[in-house]
C-alpha cells in the first residue's frame, strides 16, 4: 500500500495555493489523486444532488487536443493529469435514488423525489446545467484547496471552448463544463496574491 503524504493544515494551503501553470513532469500517484477526489467528494450541493462528474483526464494525446481547444494554454499539455469538472443534471435528476439520504424512507423520501423533480420541470436544460455549474463551483473550491494541501499545484481554467471539448471527450450535449483543472507538482511560484481587502468585501450587521 503507498503511504499518503500528510496534508497541511487549512490555513496553510488557503495562504500558500496560487495558480501554477508549469509543471514538473513527475506523475501523480493514483492512490493520492484518489484519496484527494474521494475527499474533494464530500463537497456539500443544494438537495445533495451532487451533480458534478469528473474526467481524469493523463493521456497525452487527449491532453495534447485539450490544449488546442483551450486556445494553446500549455498548461493544458504540461500537466500530468487534467481534471475536466463537469456538471450533469440530466443525469444527476434521472438518478434521484442515489442522492437522496438512505435515512429518508417511505412516502417522505417519494415526496423528497417530487419536490425535487417539480423544482426543476419548469426550466429548460440550459438553465438547469447553469444551476448544475453553479454547485460544481463548490466543489472546485474544495479541489483546490484539497490539492494544495497535498502538496499539489493547479490553475482552474475558464478559457476554452465548451463544445469542442464536449465532442472531443464525448460528453452530452446538455453538460455544463464549469472548469478544465491541470494538477501536477508545481514548476515555478506563481503570482503573490492580490486580494480585495476584507473591508472591501464583508460588511458586519
Ligand atoms: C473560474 C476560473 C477560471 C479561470 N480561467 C483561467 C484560464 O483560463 N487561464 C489561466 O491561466 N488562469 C485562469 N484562472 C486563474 C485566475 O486568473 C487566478 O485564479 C486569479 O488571477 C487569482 O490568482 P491565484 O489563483 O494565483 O490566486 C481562472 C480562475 C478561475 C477561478
Amino acid at each position: 500500500m503507498t503511504t499518503l503524504p500528510k496534508p497541511s493544515d487549512v490555513r496553510t494551503a488557503a495562504l500558500e495555493r496560487r495558480s501554477i501553470r508549469r509543471y514538473r513532469p513527475d506523475p501523480i500517484p493514483e492512490p493520492l489523486l484518489r484519496e484527494i477526489l474521494e475527499l474533494a467528494l464530500k463537497a456539500p450541493s443544494a438537495w445533495n444532488l451532487q451533480p458534478w462528474r469528473i474526467l481524469a483526464v493523463r493521456d497525452p494525446e487527449l491532453k495534447r487536443a485539450l490544449k488546442e481547444a483551450s486556445f494553446g494554454q500549455r498548461q493544458v499539455e504540461e500537466a500530468p493529469v487534467v481534471l475536466v469538472l463537469y456538471a450533469d443534471m440530466e443525469d444527476a435528476l434521472a438518478h434521484l435514488e442515489e442522492v437522496i439520504h438512505p435515512g429518508v424512507q417511505g412516502e417522505r423520501r417519494e415526496a423528497q423525489k417530487a419536490s425535487i423533480l417539480k423544482a426543476f420541470a419548469g426550466m429548460d436544460p440550459k438553465a438547469r446545467a447553469q444551476w448544475g455549474a453553479g454547485q460544481s463551483y463548490i466543489l472546485l473550491g474544495y479541489l483546490l484547496l484539497i490539492l494544495q494541501g497535498y502538496g499539489l499545484a493547479s490553475v482552474p481554467m475558464l478559457g476554452f471552448d465548451p463544445e469542442r471539448v464536449k465532442a472531443l471527450l464525448g460528453l452530452p450535449a446538455h453538460a455544463a463544463i464549469p472548469a478544465l483543472l491541470p494538477v501536477g507538482y508545481p514548476a515555478e511560484e506563481g503570482f503573490p496574491h492580490h486580494r480585495l481587502p476584507l473591508e472591501r468585501v464583508v460588511r458586519f450587521l
